[in-house]
């Protein structure tokens, strides 16, 4: 089988496209290049373009007619961005993402999966959630992966096409076999920004304290990108088995870890402690949340494999490579 992953020469999508590879599904990558890199879909059929166009979406099916389904991984992602520009965010992430449904559709693509994020859920008091939680996104980013999911939702009620809306936590760490890993010189993550200060031997910053939390900074749910990406090969094999024509389930680790928690793990796993400075809030941060993992063992039959430090040591291994593997 093939599988059209759109936004697969990204962080996450590539690292879905080596898993698939792996699993003996061969990948179709379409990729803009906003953020992805070309580099990425080596050895993979690739095809330079917007999941907006439809002429190439056809032109893909044409070449591929064994396309069995698609993987929605092509998208703007920084929360703060969002906040200053909602239009692009909007048109980016929704305008875009209905025109690559009806595309799908019409070239008889049945089977989606779509990437979503932890970000659109009202945490409960005790910071976990699960996928019966409360959608209350917080900033437009999150808005449009909500937007997109009750989108979706509509359509797979009126047209023949499933939906897998798998709503990651953080992804963090790099493929374990250094294929591909965070792409950006310049991250916007946690843990991207704290290698960059780790490399430019400048304080990392930890931005909001007094988030109700154990430690007041951040909590989040780390989740190594490699088990991001085995959780979309197991939902490909078991798609056809899954309960209804539209499905969310959360890809997290289970465990929750606040943002000094991770600057303690980072500085174990690097030899180093990591030097901080406290500042405000960020537009468009929320406390944070972890999640329940009962449904993605229960539907999937996946459970991650990688801890933080691995996460950790992966991320520390990627980034020495990235220039070389990139040439920047
Ligand atoms: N990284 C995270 O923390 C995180 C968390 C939850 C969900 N997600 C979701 O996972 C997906 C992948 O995120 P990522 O971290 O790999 O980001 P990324 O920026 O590395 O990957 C996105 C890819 O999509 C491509 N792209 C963007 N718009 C496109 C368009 N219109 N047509 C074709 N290609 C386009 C980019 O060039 C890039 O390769 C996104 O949908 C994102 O919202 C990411």
């Amino acid at each position: 089988m093939k599988v059209l992953i759109a936004g697969g020469a990204g962080y996450i999508g590539s690292t879905i496209a080596s898993a698939c590879s792996d699993a003996g599904i061969d990948p179709v990558i379409l990729d803009s290049l906003l953020t992805g890199r070309r580099e990425f879909a080596a050895g993979h059929a690739f095809y330079r373009g917007d999941i907006a166009d439809g002429p190439l979406i056809d032109h893909i099916f044409g070449e591929h007619p064994d396309i069995g389904a698609a993987i929605h991984a092509a998208a703007l992602i920084v929360v703060p961005d969002s906040v200053a520009d909602p239009i692009s965010y909007y048109q980016a992430n929704v305008a875009k993402s209905l025109a690559f449904a009806a595309h799908l559709l019409r070239n008889g693509c049945g089977r989606l999966i779509f990437s979503s994020s932890a970000a659109i859920y009202r945490a409960n008091a005790d910071l976990t959630v699960d996928e019966d939680s409360a959608i209350d996104p917080q900033s437009p980013y999150a808005r449009t992966k909500a937007v997109c999911e009750a989108m979706f939702a509509d359509i797979a009620a009126s047209r023949d096409v499933h939906v897998l809306s798998l709503r990651y936590f953080n992804p963090v760490g790099a493929d374990p076999k250094m294929r591909t890993g965070l792409q950006l010189r310049q991250p916007t993550n946690v843990l991207g920004k704290m290698i960059q200060a780790r490399e430019q031997g400048t304080p990392f910053l930890i931005t909001g304290t007094d988030w109700p939390t154990r430690d007041g900074t951040g909590m989040r749910d780390y989740v190594h990108v490699w088990d991001l990406a085995t959780a979309h090969v197991a939902a490909l094999a078991r798609f056809d088995g899954l309960p209804g024509p539209v499905t969310a389930i959360n890809l997290g680790s289970g465990a929750g870890s606040t943002v000094r928690e991770l600057v303690d793990a980072f500085g174990q796993v690097s030899g180093r402690p990591v030097e901080v400075r406290e500042a405000g809030r960020r537009p468009g941060d929320v406390a944070g949340a972890y999640t329940r993992i009962g449904r993605a063992e229960r539907l999937l039959g996946w459970r991650p494999q990688y801890d933080i430090a691995e996460g950790i040591e992966h991320s520390l291994q990627w980034s020495a490579l990235r220039d070389e593997s990139l040439r920047l």
